[in-house]
């Protein structure tokens, strides 16, 4: 049985089985205390000399951290026990007695980060991964009741999304191709046939920033939909959010004690977020003492400072034209701006989401193309979509890793990534 169904007066008194791995382990003369641990939570047992054979208490003297058990025995409610019962064991059977396990109290993160591949078993990474299924689990619910069709897409492409800087190229047959930065055009591609979708894959970023919430590849959630304006994208957005908040709380309480985030955090995430337009960000920003232009690409660094004293997200909107990618429509009422928004995370956190109207015009998009010094020829299915029964339509695409970084209140994304990517780190 797991352990999380042993943890209950229903079974006291009676003999249980578990298996698992051994979490802590200790001598005391006939006494050794186990800690076992498996994927649902930890449970002492005792093994006692003479209450079960001569060789299954060796076996229990010769135990090692992270070896791998199976063992039967009396349930005994315990107030002491780490979790309130414990195991008599009358019967133990080892699968694998674990090789001196080489992590060990206050090791370097980069050490840590070296042997992921054994790290991912400690109760902070274990944490980590509950709530990261809890979020894909609960936005793939939303998206479903919203009536969006989950699609998918290459992540093998001909041109860039998001601007030629962060590209990575990769030899395709004699061809160049490169790692897709975002799934957004092929999304725009469905629109004409289910309306609304969405999909969660990676994208790949050639990130040289250094900083705590940039990887190379990221999990990426991006959603299209016709007919759709800026401004209901983001009302969409932020119940999605808030979704994803009370559900870790209704279900992800104890993962989120293990890593110590203060559930009243998540408490505060309500609607209406704050919606301020670009300019009035940078108001904000001077208010605050920081000394901006009046036009800038807002970075880490500012969206740290602007964010540190929310307890909710807020959006920033219509960015000044220059500053976003050729595909975000200017507003028809002042084309110096774009209808696009970001959505940005309480705390210092800053940017999770990036989104907003396209262009559906096709004389527009062939000039904002130009405009930004880019090849028709590279955009042609793209432009495509224009020439036949066009619509109005909005999208986002949210960063999963992020948001994981910031709802669980870790201090850098590599934390939120099992596997974590970055300019210096491929293995393992
Ligand atoms: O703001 P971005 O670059 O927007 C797009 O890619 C749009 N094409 C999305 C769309 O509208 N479909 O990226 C979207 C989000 C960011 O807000 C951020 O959360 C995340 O993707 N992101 C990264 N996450 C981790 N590491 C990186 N290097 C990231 N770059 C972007
Ligand atoms: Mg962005």
């Amino acid at each position: 049985m797991h352990i999380s169904s042993l943890l209950s007066d229903e079974h006291v008194g009676s003999l249980v089985k578990t298996r698992g791995w051994v979490y802590r382990w200790r001598e005391s003369g006939p006494l050794v205390f186990i800690i076992v641990r498996d994927s649902t939570n930890i449970i002492q047992a005792i093994v006692e000399r003479g209450k079960l054979s001569d060789d299954d208490f060796e076996t229990a003297k010769k135990l090692t951290i992270e070896s791998s058990i199976e063992l039967e025995g009396n349930l005994v409610k315990e107030k002491k026990a780490p979790t309130g019962y414990e195991i008599h064991v009358s019967k133990l059977t080892a699968f694998n007695i674990a090789e001196k396990f080489p992590i060990t109290k206050d090791k370097s993160d980069e050490f840590l980060l070296d042997i992921r591949h054994l790290w991912l078993r400690s109760r902070e990474m274990t944490a980590t991964l509950k709530i990261r299924e809890t979020i894909f689990e609960t936005s793939r619910e939303y998206f479903k009741e919203k009536g969006y069709h989950e699609v998918h897409t290459p992540m093998f492409v001909g041109a860039a999304v998001e601007g030629g800087s962060t590209l990575f190229e990769v030899p395709y047959f004699g061809e160049k191709a490169y790692l897709t930065q975002s799934s957004q055009f092929y999304l725009e591609a469905f629109i004409y046939s289910l309306e609304k979708v969405y999909t969660i894959s990676p994208s790949f970023r050639a990130e040289k920033s250094r900083t705590r919430r940039h990887l190379t590849e990221f999990s990426h959630l991006e959603a299209e939909s016709a007919w759709m304006s800026n401004q209901e994208m983001m009302t969409f957005e932020e119940e999605m959010i808030v979704r994803i908040a009370s559900d870790l709380l209704d279900k992800r309480k104890d993962e989120l004690s293990i890593l110590k985030r203060d559930p009243e955090k998540l408490k505060n995430i309500e609607t209406p977020f704050y919606r301020y337009t670009y300019e009035k960000i940078i108001d904000l920003g001077r208010s605050k003492g920081m000394d901006l232009p009046d036009i800038v690409d807002l970075g880490e660094k500012e969206e740290r400072e602007i964010t540190e004293g929310f307890d909710k997200p807020l959006f920033v909107y219509n960015f000044p034209t220059s500053l976003k990618p050729f595909y975000h429509r200017p507003d028809p009422d002042d084309p110096a701006h774009v209808l696009c928004h970001d959505m940005l995370a309480p705390e210092g956190y800053g940017e999770i989401i990036g989104g907003g109207e396209r262009i559906w015009n096709k004389d527009e998009l062939l000039r904002r193309i130009s405009e930004n010094g880019l090849n028709t020829d590279d955009y042609g299915w793209y432009i495509d979509l224009r020439r036949f029964g066009s619509v109005p339509h909005s999208g986002f695409g949210l960063g999963m890793d992020r948001v994981l970084t910031w709802i669980a209140g870790l201090e850098h994304i590599k934390n939120a990534v099992p596997f974590p990517r970055t300019i210096r780190r491929l293995r393992p």
